[in-house]
Formats: C-alpha cells, sequence, structure tokens
C-alpha cells in the first residue's frame, strides 16, 4: 500500500486524539479533570480500548458550527475489557463544544447503547457535558429521546452504570437517572433538572451548583447518585468493582471467584453482638462483614437512608446482594426513602440474577404524619412489592425485631423467601412488648400503685409468650433457629442448595409497582 494512506490515517488519527485541542485539553486538566480518553485508559484494561466513529462530525450548518467540524464530535464510544470482560463504554469530551449533545454525537452513543443489548456486555457512561448542543436544537432533544428510549429498553437486560464527572444538566439528567447505578465525583460534578439562574428566575431562591446539585446533596438527600467519590480515579475504580458482582447480562449469572475464607468459619462475636436491652443499638454492619468471604463489602447508598443497608459482597465466591436494616440509625425504621432505596436494590439483584440475603431488626414503619403524608403507604408497599416479585434465591435471618407489617414486608417466607432463619434473640411478633402491654393492660397498669413495676411484669410475660422465634419457627415461618455464630455457614450451605433454584411469576406484560 501506498506509505501515503497509512501517514493520512495515522495523521488524522493524531488529529482527533487532540478534541477541542491543546488549549482546550490543559484547561480541563486545570479544574482537576482528565479528558475523555484519558478515563476511558484509566477505566478499562491496558491496551482494550477499541473505538468506533472517530472520523464522525456534527452535520450542522449552524455558522457558529459549519467551519468548525471536530472528529470524535464531542463523544468518545467504543468497547474494551474490564477484568478481561466486555464492556461498552461512551465518554463525553468538554474540550469539544462543552460536550455538548449532536445529532452525531447521539447517533455514536445509541450504537454502543444497541451493540451492548446485542452482544449484552454492560454499558458504562461517563458523563462531563453542556446538555443539548444549543445550534443543533430539536435534533439533539431527539437524540436524547432515543438514547432515554434505549437506556429503558435495556434496563434489566444489561448493567448501565453512569459516572458524572462534569456538568450534567436539563432532560440530560434523565439518562443517568435511569441507569442501574450513578456515581458523582465530588465538588466536580453536578446534575439539575434546571440550574441556578432559572430557579432564581422562577422562585427568586440564590442557590449554587454545589448546594443544588451537587454530588453531597445527591449522594444524602435526593438519593439519586449511589456513590460519590473524592476524585475521578475513585469514580472509575468504583465502576470496576461493582461490575465484579455482576453478569454480563440477564442471561447470565455472576462469577464464581475463589474463595480463601473458610465455609465454616464460626464467629463467637456475633453471639454476643445483640446487647441484653431491646433498645439498645449495634451495628448492623459488623454482622455483614463478619459473614461475607474476608469482610468484604460494598456498601451502596452508604450516606442516603442510612436505616437500611444495601450492598454487594461475596459467600463462598458466591455474589450476593445485601439488604439490611440499621438499628444505629432511627432504630432500623422502615421509612419513605429506606424503602425506595431498598426497592431499587432488590430489584436490580433479581434482574440480574444475583443472590439476596437480608438480615432483619425492624421495630416496624415509621409513624406520624409527614411520613402518611409523604405517602408511606406506597412507598413502603414498593419494597413489599420488590421483595414478593424477586425470583432469585432469598435468604433471611432475623437477628432481633421484625415486628408488625415491617416483618412481613422485610423477605418473610410469605413472599416467597426460600430460607428464613432466626437467631435466638429474635422477637417475630405483631408489635414489640411496650406497644402491646399499653394496649392490652391499659386499665391494669393505669390502676395499679406502681405502673411501672405492672408494665414491665406484663411485657416480660408478652416476651416470653409472643416476642419470640418459637412462635414463628412452630409454624414453619422460620426453617430454623440458628447460632449466631454459625450464620455464615448456614448461610452458604442454604446458597449452595438453592443455586439451581427456578421460580417465575404467572405470566403478564409487567406489574405495576406502586410509583
Ligand atoms: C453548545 C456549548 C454548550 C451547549 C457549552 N458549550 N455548552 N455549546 N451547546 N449546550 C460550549 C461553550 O460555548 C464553550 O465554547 C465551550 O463549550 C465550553 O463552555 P464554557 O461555558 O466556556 O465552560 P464552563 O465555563 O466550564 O461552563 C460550562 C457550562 C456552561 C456550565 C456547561 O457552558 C453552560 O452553562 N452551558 C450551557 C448549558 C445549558 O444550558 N445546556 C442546555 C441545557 S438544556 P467556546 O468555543 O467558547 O470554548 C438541555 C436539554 C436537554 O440540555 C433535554 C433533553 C431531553
Amino acid at each position: 500500500m501506498n506509505e501515503d494512506k497509512i501517514k493520512k490515517l495515522n495523521s488524522m488519527r493524531e488529529l482527533t486524539f487532540l478534541g477541542g485541542g491543546e488549549k482546550r485539553i490543559q484547561q480541563q486538566h486545570e479544574k482537576g479533570k482528565m479528558t475523555a480518553r484519558e478515563r476511558l485508559e484509566k477505566l478499562l484494561d491496558q491496551n482494550s480500548f477499541e473505538e468506533f466513529d472517530m472520523f464522525v462530525t456534527h452535520r450542522s450548518d449552524d455558522p457558529t458550527l459549519a467551519g468548525n467540524k471536530i472528529p470524535s464530535d464531542g463523544v468518545v464510544t467504543g468497547y474494551g475489557t474490564i477484568d478481561g470482560r466486555l464492556v461498552f463504554v461512551f465518554s463525553h469530551d468538554f474540550t469539544v463544544f462543552g460536550g455538548s449533545l449532536s445529532e452525531t454525537f447521539a447517533e455514536k452513543i445509541i450504537k454502543v447503547m444497541d451493540m451492548a443489548a446485542k452482544v449484552g456486555a454492560p454499558l458504562i457512561g461517563l458523563n462531563d457535558s453542556g446538555g443539548a448542543r444549543i445550534q443543533e436544537g430539536i435534533e439533539s432533544l431527539a437524540g436524547y429521546a432515543e438514547i432515554f428510549y434505549r437506556n429503558v429498553a435495556y434496563s434489566g437486560v444489561v448493567p448501565q452504570i453512569s459516572v458524572i464527572m462534569g456538568p450534567c444538566a436539563g432532560g440530560a439528567v434523565y439518562s443517568p437517572a435511569i441507569t442501574d447505578f450513578v456515581i458523582m465525583v465530588d465538588k466536580k460534578s453536578y446534575m439539575f433538572v434546571t440550574g441556578p439562574k432559572v430557579v432564581k428566575t422562577v422562585t427568586s431562591e440564590e442557590v449554587d451548583e454545589e448546594v443544588l446539585g451537587g454530588a453531597r446533596v445527591h449522594s444524602t438527600k435526593s438519593g439519586v447518585a449511589h456513590f460519590v467519590t473524592d476524585d475521578e480515579e475513585e469514580a472509575l475504580m468504583t465502576v470496576r468493582k461493582l461490575l465484579g458482582f455482576m453478569p454480563q447480562n440477564n442471561m447470565e449469572d455472576p462469577n464464581i471467584l475463589p474463595c480463601s475464607d473458610p465455609v465454616d468459619r464460626i464467629e463467637p462475636f456475633l453471639n454476643e453482638i445483640i446487647p441484653d436491652n431491646p433498645n439498645k443499638p449495634y451495628d448492623m454492619k459488623s454482622v455483614i462483614e463478619n459473614v461475607l468471604d474476608s469482610g468484604e463489602f460494598i456498601e451502596i447508598h452508604q450516606n442516603y437512608a442510612p436505616n437500611i443497608i444495601v450492598g454487594f459482597g461475596r459467600l463462598n465466591g458466591y455474589s450476593v446482594g445485601l439488604v439490611a436494616n440499621q438499628p444505629k440509625y432511627l432504630a432500623g425504621v422502615l421509612d419513605i426513602e429506606a424503602s425506595i432505596k431498598a426497592a431499587r436494590f432488590v430489584r436490580f439483584c433479581d434482574s440480574f440474577n444475583i443472590p439476596i440475603i437480608t438480615f432483619v431488626d425492624v421495630p416496624g414503619f415509621m409513624p406520624g404524619t409527614k411520613q402518611e403524608h409523604g405517602g408511606i403507604i406506597k412507598h413502603g408497599a414498593k419494597l413489599l412489592f420488590a421483595f414478593a416479585e424477586a425470583t432469585v434465591p432469598k435468604l433471611t435471618v432475623i437477628t432481633r425485631k421484625a415486628f408488625g407489617g415491617a416483618y412481613d414486608v422485610m423477605s418473610s417466607k410469605h413472599l416467597k423467601a426460600d430460607l428464613n432463619y432466626a437467631w435466638p434473640t429474635a422477637m417475630i411478633a405483631v408489635m414489640g412488648p411496650r406497644g402491646a402491654v399499653e394496649i392490652l393492660h391499659k386499665k391494669e397498669i393505669k390502676n395499679s400503685e406502681n405502673p411501672e413495676e405492672t408494665a414491665k411484669k406484663y411485657e416480660d410475660e408478652y416476651t416470653e409468650k409472643f416476642a419470640n422465634p418459637y412462635l414463628a419457627a412452630s409454624r414453619g415461618y422460620v426453617d430454623d433457629v440458628i447460632e449466631p455464630a454459625t450464620t455464615r455457614f448456614r448461610l452458604i450451605k442454604g446458597l449452595e442448595m438453592l443455586t439451581t433454584k427456578r421460580d417465575s411469576l404467572p405470566p403478564k406484560k409487567h406489574g405495576n409497582i406502586p410509583l
């Protein structure tokens, strides 16, 4: 071949690698941000990236754009591997027209989305964009909608992860919002439907980008972000870690890794963890960590609704999703945020064949007008719905309280959990002893000489009679009452027994989860 042709190809490639040019790359670095390609290099296994469409340019005839065609048009797309497993990627290039989305930019993203679904591999989007390319107007909006459509169509087909590494505003936020996990870089990223200027015009509220839609806000208040990281590198490493727990698509099972942690490891610590006083908290996270392989637990939504814990870990090398009430916060009560957080996670696990392990210590649903008016009925029902429709192996351990409707909701036998264990400290009842005696023995307590002592006497009676695991065990609602120290071993045996579980719901188009 004529050498000139190779030279031309190489020089065209080199031009593409420069994106919006040296100056804009420098500006990107000065902001403490990597370029689109640098991010992909960090994210993917070394030399694994194969790029598509690097010669694509925009088609706009707008005078401000027409003479300025930059190859790649502001987004780098293609495929590569993470720990040797195929993934598809797109990475916004802020150095090209602020990473704004044109018609051709959208077509590039659509191509990798369709390819990811066709071959069954996860899709990862690195977002850093000024939104719709203003000059392209409606074509740009159409491009977004085509992307949203695919986010929805492929939800539950391949895992989709979004990393927000810069601006993400306007309707553009809805693509990440549909994906399974959103990771935001602290102080470098923000997401909002309308920016500070519009907010001021419409509501007169003065607010900056960080307070309106920064990583902290979305990881603590709105729940939009599942992770907040200190820097871009940590965000990319989080993607790599998360993917390790997932299968490539909904037709596969997650990888089973070799496990060096003994299956029959006994943890005497767990026999002591439940305080004698049922109103005293303890840290459910230490229960989870003691049970999992090598104590390794990836917590999701760590700072949002901390009264419930969700995340991934492994049991004898099998990937599992964990859901657990956290008595350390609000006594582990189920409120609106906790219900929504856990429901979404349960549905993710069920979509991707990840067994669910549930640890229960729940005093009930949060009472009060704030919760009732906020819709705890419909939001609590989401969690119930999610557990009930999940057909993956479901294993439940009741460590202490399992009261009222919250007992039913937290992956109870009646919602078709497969294995339900209780510790001897479990109290499975309609309500806690104090509440129950105040209803049943109101008169006797009021009329007694020493109401406190009388109440205590009735509470002890109630606890002995109702607030224990043995009534539930006598009905088969729990399969066994187990010694806490043996929890790891019992869960692994159960999980391995359930690996060939087959279950399905009645045929339907889809259910109607109470939104
Ligand atoms: C075209 C854009 C652009 C956009 C930025 N640029 N956003 N070009 N369309 N949406 C260009 C700028 O003109 C500039 O070009 C370069 O990108 C870098 O932008 P700067 O403003 O210099 O950068 P910075 O100061 O860091 O500010 C970044 C920014 C700001 C906060 C993102 O650019 C901004 O507010 N952009 C507009 C955001 C916006 O309103 N987008 C539309 C949202 S509505 P030069 O050549 O000067 O370097 C939307 C609807 C989606 O997206 C609907 C989906 C359904």
